[in-house]
């Protein structure tokens, strides 16, 4: 029988030559899975026509949308999961949701390989295939970009030798990737770190510095779960989508940064998040006001770590799984509103407000109101205080000077 390969394909160049390049190269069938994580853009059924004029004998598009948005994105932001404490993640977090599709589809059609078209520079490469690792084992990984000398020139040459139906021209001079949680943009006159990115690099966002009148929004959380938007019940997938569009228009959410690739490499990059950075800013607004003092410092560390192993391309290690059980019992009481403006390129929190609030009024007004005995204070400070100032005594004693 017919060896056969499962590519994750995008519909672009690369992963277009891939097919054919795949298929010469091995004397394998190429089986094409798209995965639709809310990138937008082309027509997912134009992807699956690509796939097939590119020769691939089984071409699938998957709605993943949903699934993206609650099994991937909510785990996020339950984290506040933000990589070098700025970036929410984006590309990181849709790889493990098309890798799980990918081997299924593998299962499926009886596939022996799996198959990317990442280079070796970057985090992707890493992520698709110690997901690969984890849940299938048996496969074998094939990685033409990096391995067997699939250049951009040769991909470009390969494609008008074989008159494959893709417009070359068309092609960008940045590398994007985008999916409901955001849009990374890198490459091009952006590797000039000093180069300011021009407008024309955006495309979630409007240009935050236009005047223009502001936007509020309550979003409501059930344990950490958002589930409503100015009261109307919504998906997941619906509240990061209307909040990328409104937060958006405001400008909210850019970012600009060199990042520490896991391969070692500094490198720039440019995201726009405007429904993430809004849901976290939120998310964690509330768990300000709802979680109890030692367990939210305890959390941050378990949120470094979690963005760190998803960055890493460690989504299903069994550490990630862990974590995830930590967030979901710290999440019990996170549920209440939160009301935010969107202005200026910003998401602002502006109120709060639930029956799991640990504020309370008595506790901290100095009105006349006031339920806080300050006469307690004192005593609480001198036994605080007393390892300090008995460290203090020794060390001037030990000094010779007064006061021992
Ligand atoms: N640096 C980001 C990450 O590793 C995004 C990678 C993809 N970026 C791109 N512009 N193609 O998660």
């Amino acid at each position: 029988m017919t060896e056969r390969v499962v590519l994750a394909y995008s519909g672009g160049l690369d992963t277009s030559v891939a097919i054919g390049w795949i298929a010469a190269e091995t004397g394998a069938e190429v089986i094409a899975v798209a995965a639709d994580v809310g990138q937008g853009g082309e027509d997912m059924t134009v992807i699956r026509e690509r796939a097939l004029a590119c020769g691939a004998v089984e071409a699938e598009v998957l709605d993943l949308k949903d699934e993206f948005a609650d099994d991937h994105c909510l785990p996020a932001l339950r984290a506040n999961a933000l990589y070098m404490d700025r970036y929410p993640l984006v590309s990181a977090l849709s790889r493990p949701v098309i890798v799980k599709h990918m081997v299924e589809a593998a299962r499926r059609y009886g596939a022996s390989a799996l198959a990317h078209g990442c280079t070796g520079k970057g985090n992707d490469q890493v992520r698709f295939e110690v997901g690969f690792g984890a849940l299938a084992p048996d496969l074998r990984v094939l990685a033409p970009v990096r391995d067997s000398g699939m250049t951009r020139d040769k991909a470009i040459a390969f494609a008008a030798e074989q008159a494959l139906p893709i417009d070359v021209t068309k092609s960008s001079p940045y590398s994007i990737d985008q999916n409901v949680w955001g849009r990374a943009v890198e490459t091009g006159f952006l590797e000039d770190i000093w180069n300011g990115p021009i407008e024309d690099v955006y495309s979630y966002t409007a240009d935050p510095t236009v005047p223009r009148e502001p936007d509020e929004v309550v979003i409501t959380f059930v344990h950490g779960v958002p589930v409503a938007l100015d009261g109307r019940q919504l998906s997941m997938l619906q509240i990061i989508t209307e909040l990328n569009t409104r937060a958006g228009a405001q400008g909210a959410g850019r970012l600009d940064m060199v990042e520490d690739r896991l391969v070692g490499i500094k490198s720039r990059e440019v995201y726009e998040c405007p429904g993430a950075i809004t849901l976290i800013t939120a998310h964690q607004e509330l768990e300000n006001v709802t979680v109890e003092r030692d367990l939210a410092r305890f959390k941050r560390g378990v949120e470094q770590r979690w963005g760190e192993l998803a960055y890493d391309g460690l989504w299903f290690s069994p550490l990630r799984r862990a974590l995830d059980t930590f967030i979901d019992t710290a999440s019990q009481h996170v549920s209440g509103d939160v009301r935010l403006t969107l202005h200026g390129g910003r998401a602002v929190v502006t109120g709060r407000r639930g029956v799991a609030s640990l504020y309370d009024y008595g506790l901290a007004t100095y009105d006349a109101e006031d339920t806080f005995d300050q006469s307690l204070a004192k005593g609480f400070i001198e036994l605080w205080g007393l390892p300090s100032k008995r460290a203090a005594h020794r060390d001037r004693r030990l000094a010779g000077g007064a006061g021992a």
